[in-house]
């Protein structure tokens, strides 16, 4: 908190309270009500937390009205175009670049934790073949903590650090092995030779029968798209695993916390949701029904892949992700995909709609990102999985600086309570 020298002022019930105002490095200042209940007897009302800062942070910082993205201060689109994502990784843990041998020494931890238990194996065999890959990840990724118990006293920080090391190492193995198990395919094993990209892609789409050769170019656009989505403050599966940590919980059930908030559609189901609308949606000619159906009141349909809570000018990572499709579909040469060609002109119609433009509703990182994983051959319900091999070093970032805040406490929100008042039970038979 840089500059503490403001205040603001609340008049409620006659009495005038000074309230602290903290201004941060950027974004807007933040009023701080923590001495607000004990000193006026209110507490403040914000669901879904549109003005309310729960924690403060080094990690990421959104401008949604620049529509900026910054890891540690650099620029998203910089790090997509220069960096890769184990570096990324290690900028958003440990706070800066990392020199040549610090990366060298990162990489190395990271590919040695990659392989699994081989008891784990038994949990994927006891879910059913059609289980939703993020439902056998939550499961896993929970089970982590009653196989590692040497990295799961959060008060150790060398624990602390062999646990964030594990998740990130081990979570692309997860995701692939949810992935065949689901097509009745053996587990491939991970290769500590190849890079993290590669590796996933082999795991996902390797066969003992026959050799896999990685592309080059898919293992460049599966970084990318891991360096998109690597951090992004705090959104609602980051809050989840800060909560969740706030009670003292090991970083294993943290983070399978984080993965269950990420499901839902309104989240990192997103992007599974937007290929199915563009798959629904067909042809460009259907484009204006569907454009009306989002526009309906009455209608619960909302364009996937539009909207963001803070950004309202554009998403940077959805700029980029257009020109990964781009590039990926013309080297693959499919660059006349009819899925692609449906949301470029989705784009265009929405973004000249009055509807979109007064509401400020963009295109997010959604929107173009399964209609990359679509062309390198991951089924819909992979989407998500990716989503949540990318953010783990995002939740591990912020869980780590959560711990190693003197001031955290457990979170516990208070409520407008609109239920019955007191009264007396009644009875079965008076009722
Ligand atoms: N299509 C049509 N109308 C929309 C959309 C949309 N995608 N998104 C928001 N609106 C309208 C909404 O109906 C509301 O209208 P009104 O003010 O008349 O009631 C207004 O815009 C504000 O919407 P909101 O739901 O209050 O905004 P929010 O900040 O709570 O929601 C959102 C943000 C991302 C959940 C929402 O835009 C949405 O549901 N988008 C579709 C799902 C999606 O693409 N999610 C991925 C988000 S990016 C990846 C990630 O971070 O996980």
């Amino acid at each position: 908190m840089a500059d503490d020298s403001k205040s603001a002022k609340l008049i409620y019930d006659g009495a005038e309270y000074d309230l602290p105002v903290h201004s941060p490095t950027a974004g807007p200042d933040v009023v701080d009500i923590r001495k607000l209940y004990a000193q006026a007897g209110v507490f403040t009302y914000d669901p879904g937390f549109t003005s309310t800062a729960a924690c403060d942070s080094t990690i990421t910082f959104i401008d949604g009205e620049k529509g900026e993205l910054l890891h540690r201060g650099y620029p998203i689109d910089q790090l997509a175009s220069k960096s890769h994502f184990l570096e990324v990784c290690y900028l958003l843990l440990y706070g800066e670049l990392p020199t040549a041998e610090q990366i060298e020494d990162f990489e190395f931890r990271v590919t040695n934790h990659t392989m699994l238990h081989e008891q784990m194996q038994y949990f994927f065999r006891g879910f059913r073949r059609d289980a939703h890959p993020m439902a056998v990840m939550v499961g896993v990724v929970g089970a982590m903590s009653a196989f590692y118990h040497d990295s799961t006293d959060i008060s150790d920080p060398w624990q602390r650090e062999v646990a964030s090391i594990r998740l990130i190492a081990k979570m692309p193995t997860i995701a692939a092995w949810a992935y065949k198990y689901s097509i009745g395919q053996p587990f491939v094993y991970p290769r500590n030779d190849m890079d993290y990209a590669s590796n996933f892609l082999r795991m996902c789409f390797s066969v003992p029968a026959e050799d896999y050769v990685v592309n080059p170019i898919l293992s460049r656009a599966m970084d990318r798209i891991f360096t998109l989505h690597a951090d992004h403050e705090q959104n609602a599966s980051t809050s989840t695993v800060r909560l969740a940590s706030s009670s003292g919980a090991n970083p294993f059930a943290c983070v399978a916390a984080g993965i269950a908030c990420l499901w839902g559609p309104a989240h990192g189901g997103a992007n599974q949701a937007c290929l199915e609308m563009l798959r629904e949606i067909g042809t460009p000619d259907q484009i204006p029904e569907y454009i009306e159906r989002a526009k309906d009141k009455n209608d619960p349909f909302r364009l996937m892949g539009f909207g963001h809570r803070v950004y309202k000018n554009h998403d940077p990572r959805a700029t980029v992700m257009k020109q990964s499709a781009d590039e990926v579909l013309e080297l693959l040469g499919i660059e006349n995909n009819p899925t692609l060609q449906t949301a470029k002109e989705l784009e265009r119609i929405a973004l000249e709609d009055d509807y979109f433009r007064e509401k400020k509703l963009f295109p997010n990182v959604d929107f173009y990102s399964g209609i990359i994983l679509d062309a390198m051959g991951f089924p819909q319900s992979m989407f998500t999985p990716i989503f949540a091999v990318a953010r783990t070093v995002g939740w591990i970032s912020q869980w780590k600086e959560q711990i190693s805040d003197p001031q955290h406490k457990i979170g516990r929100p208070r409520q407008l309570y609109l239920g019955e008042t007191y009264r007396d039970y009644v009875d079965v038979e008076n009722r």
